[in-house]
């Protein structure tokens, strides 16, 4: 593991661990001894231009229904992709993110629709995204598609994915992702983003100048 790692991994030890306990039934096969999966781009992004992410995405809940980024008119969107055996950065990113929503008002909650994209379509079935969306927040939607949905949605949020193999492992694989949450507005544009790490507090914060500041 690289030095900044270490210390990502040793400063977010207790709090994935919590948030670890809260999805052991989906993470029970692991070892908890290896060393966690590195997600590449989670703490330092550079956007070249708000335009340049977003865009359309078909995918799939967890009902089986075809969900688009047309799907939640008037709605704030905030995306984040991941996967459910990630063992550490996906339960704090999601937890932060929970954290973040339960710091604001209903009337501004009430307006932001949080999405939870997995990037292992082949494991994450639409049963799984969904009860796992189900361990963070009410409102979290789970989201899963056939590798080319998944593949063009990423593509489009300029998020980077690819298998770690684990040999030696329970686990045949694991997964490197881009770790940024993403704040959407109703008009598909970038309204914000927020670094794995983030506190809440300050993710609250944005969410509540944004989405709160935007008038009804
Ligand atoms: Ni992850």
């Amino acid at each position: 593991m690289s030095p900044k790692l270490v210390s990502i991994v040793g400063g977010l030890a207790v709090v994935a661990l919590v948030v670890a306990i809260a999805v052991l039934p989906r993470l029970g096969f692991l070892s908890w001894g290896e060393a966690p999966a590195t997600h590449a781009g989670g703490e330092s992004v550079t956007v070249t231009g708000e335009a340049d992410i977003g865009g359309p995405f078909t995918l799939v809940n967890g009902a089986g229904e075809t969900v688009t980024e047309e799907s939640f008119p008037g709605q704030y969107l905030l995306v984040y992709f991941g996967y459910t055996f990630c063992p550490d950065v996906c339960p704090t990113s999601l937890q932060t993110l929970t954290d973040a929503l339960e710091r604001l008002d209903p009337a501004v909650v009430e307006r932001i629709q949080p999405l939870f994209i997995t990037v292992d379509p082949q494991r994450d079935r639409p049963a799984d995204v969904a009860e796992y969306a189900g361990f963070f927040h009410p409102k979290l939607i789970g989201l899963t598609g056939t590798e080319a949905q998944v593949a063009a949605a990423a593509e489009a949020y300029k998020v980077y994915y690819a298998k770690v193999e684990q040999p030696d492992s329970a686990a045949p694989y694991l997964l490197d992702h881009s770790a940024i949450t993403y704040l959407m507005a109703p008009d598909g544009s970038l309204a914000a983003f927020f670094r794995h790490g983030q506190p809440a507090e300050e993710m609250a914060a944005r969410l509540r100048e944004v989405v709160g500041g935007a008038g009804s």
